[in-house]
């Protein structure tokens, strides 16, 4: 671990206690489990990140989410939640959380949460006691629980697909024994749906932000927030074949982005307004355009929305400036930043996936018998390409653990590794996303590379992974950690996340842009583009040789003085 650079200490909350400091945030994810692991069970823990945040502090972050580390039998990999308002063992205690929370903000770096409003894990107190309780109770009235269809109510109530595959619904067993009524669950069945029209939901999950927030939480990444409000009557719905799991590309889809989501974020966009520091809420909500996204961080509700459409732009250079104007265009229209992400714990890390020889749909996953394997080292030339282009970028952006070290998807995981539920549900027609989840290397040789001291891992990391480690990275100047740092150094010294975009006139397969005094040029195309004369280069994705900037390379210039 190095020393932290005393001259980052002011680029957080110390430089910024006024507001809005989530528009130009640079957000790293910190998926706990794989980060680091300091009780050497196998599985990342508090104590953990918190002995890795001099390291989060030299690399330049604003602020860490955190993906779930509450009491979960961890079914879905805490997404399941058992206990909204303790720590689960596995990752510590909660005044391992507070004294994280304090190492953070002691170094001027915020913390927001994650916060699971759509479903809870079924050994949550309140799904054991609807389980427990009478149909028409009020237990049951938490969730979502329907009389089947059928002469004795054997068939699903309506014919909604989990997200993971195979049914939306589960049937219980009532208490006296006899086959029940069923419970919708979007995604595993250990995750059944909270029926949000019942307004002791609401209650609680004031609670439970307020519980976050006395902490003194910056703000929480709400997880499906598209979710929650269910259109009335749970009318049949079949999704487009080709609309993805999690949005659609349809206009009206009876689970997702219905018109009383919003009105839960009103809410809490007040229980928020009462606390002091600025806090926010991130949507993650697929949604099939930016326009409907932008309808989450309007004025009144959220501040920032996961920008997936930009995301899920293949690696084309009109088709980047497209959704680059469009994003810009419809969140300025409403005041809100663009929140620009690459990677995240649920898609193919962008170092394999925008070097993916075919399609491949958000939720499938890469594995071993995938078609269109990835090309590594195209990969990671257009992974670092595309990270400068997107750190250049006026907004806010989010970064996922492992991507500052270049870490491609695992793709042969064996399958007898693999956890996610996509892979059971599927019966292994669907990878799904622990490619993506896999421990980080720290150091080239020591054990589980540094992840912890005693070697294990709860996924497999590769043989192949000692390159990547931190350690080796961080004394190479070209190495992607290096670029990583370098880009966000520059883009704060330059305020490019509260700038302004200008295209720039260019050649065929070049996007440039200005940001202020910064011009940014990406090359798409094998024919070198030429810097231009009186300019100096700030960053570049690749070490240049000359003059020119190759095929998938990014540069950042400044006037020469
Ligand atoms: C979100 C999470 C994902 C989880 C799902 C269900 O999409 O990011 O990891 O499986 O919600 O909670
Ligand atoms: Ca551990």
């Amino acid at each position: 671990m190095t020393s932290p650079d005393v001259s980052l200490l002011a680029h957080g909350l110390a430089s910024r206690p006024g507001r809005e400091w989530w528009r130009s945030a640079v957000i790293y994810q910190i998926y706990p489990r794989s980060f680091a692991d300091a009780n050497g069970d196998g599985i990342g823990d508090l104590r953990g990140i918190a002995a890795h945040l001099d390291d989060l502090l030299d690399l330049g972050v604003d602020a860490i989410w955190l993906s779930p580390f509450m009491t979960s039998p961890q079914k879905d990999a805490g997404y399941d939640v058992a206990d909204y308002c303790d720590v689960d063992p596995l990752f510590g205690t909660l005044a391992d959380f507070d004294e994280l929370l304090a190492q953070a903000h002691g170094r001027g770096i915020r913390l927001i949460v994650d916060l699971v409003p759509n479903h809870s894990s079924d050994q949550h107190v309140w799904f054991q006691a609807a389980l427990a309780a009478e149909p028409g109770s009020p237990e049951r009235a938490r969730y979502m629980f329907r009389d089947g269809k059928g002469a004795n109510g054997e068939i699903a109530p309506n014919n909604w697909e989990s997200v993971f595959g195979g049914p939306a619904w589960t049937r219980i067993v009532e208490a006296d024994g006899t086959p029940g009524q069923w419970y919708l669950h979007l995604f595993d069945s250990s995750q059944p749906d909270f029926d949000w029209s019942n307004p002791e939901v609401w209650a609680e999950f004031r609670r439970i932000l307020r519980f976050w927030l006395d902490r003194g939480v910056d703000g929480f990444r709400v997880d499906v927030a598209h979710g929650l409000v269910k259109a009335e009557g749970l009318p049949d719905y079949t999704p487009h074949p080709e609309g993805g799991s999690m949005g659609g590309d349809e206009a009206d889809v009876p689970y997702w982005g219905q018109r009383g989501v919003h009105d839960v974020y009103r809410d809490w966009h007040k229980v928020l307004a009462e606390y002091d520091g600025d806090r926010a809420l991130c949507a993650e909500a697929w949604l099939p355009t930016i326009e409907k996204t932008a309808l989450w961080v309007r004025p009144d509700e959220m501040h920032q929305a996961f920008n997936f459409a930009y995301l899920e732009t293949p690696w084309k250079e009109t088709e980047l400036k497209d959704v680059i104007d469009e994003s810009l265009r419809d969140y300025a229209a409403i005041g809100a930043p663009s929140t620009w992400v690459l990677s995240n714990h649920d898609v193919v890390r962008h170092a394999s996936r925008l070097a993916l020889t075919a399609e491949n749909p958000q939720g499938s996953g890469v594995g071993p018998r995938s078609a269109g394997q990835p090309i590594p080292e195209l990969g990671l030339r257009r992974a670092r390409a595309a990270t400068a282009l997107m750190l250049a970028l006026p907004g806010s952006s989010y970064l996922y653990q492992g991507e500052e070290l270049g870490l491609p998807e695992v793709i042969d995981l064996p399958d007898d590794a693999r956890q996610d539920p996509t892979w059971f549900r599927t019966h292994g027609e669907k990878y799904g996303r622990d490619g993506c989840r896999v421990p980080l290397p720290w150091e080239a040789s020591a054990p589980a590379y540094g992840f912890n001291d005693t070697g294990a891992a709860w996924l497999p990391q590769p043989a192949e992974w000692a390159r990547f480690a931190c350690e080796v990275q961080r004394g190479d100047d070209s190495s992607t950690l290096s670029m990583y740092r370098d880009a966000l150094r520059a883009r704060r010294a330059h305020g490019l996340g509260l700038g302004a975009l200008e295209w720039l006139p260019a050649q065929a397969d070049v996007l440039a842009f200005r940001n202020g005094e910064v011009t940014v040029l990406t090359n798409f195309g094998a024919t070198p583009v030429e810097i231009p004369e009186g300019s100096e280069v700030l960053l570049s994705s690749e070490p240049l040789a000359g003059t020119a900037i190759p095929q998938d390379v990014t540069v950042w210039l400044v006037a020469a003085p």
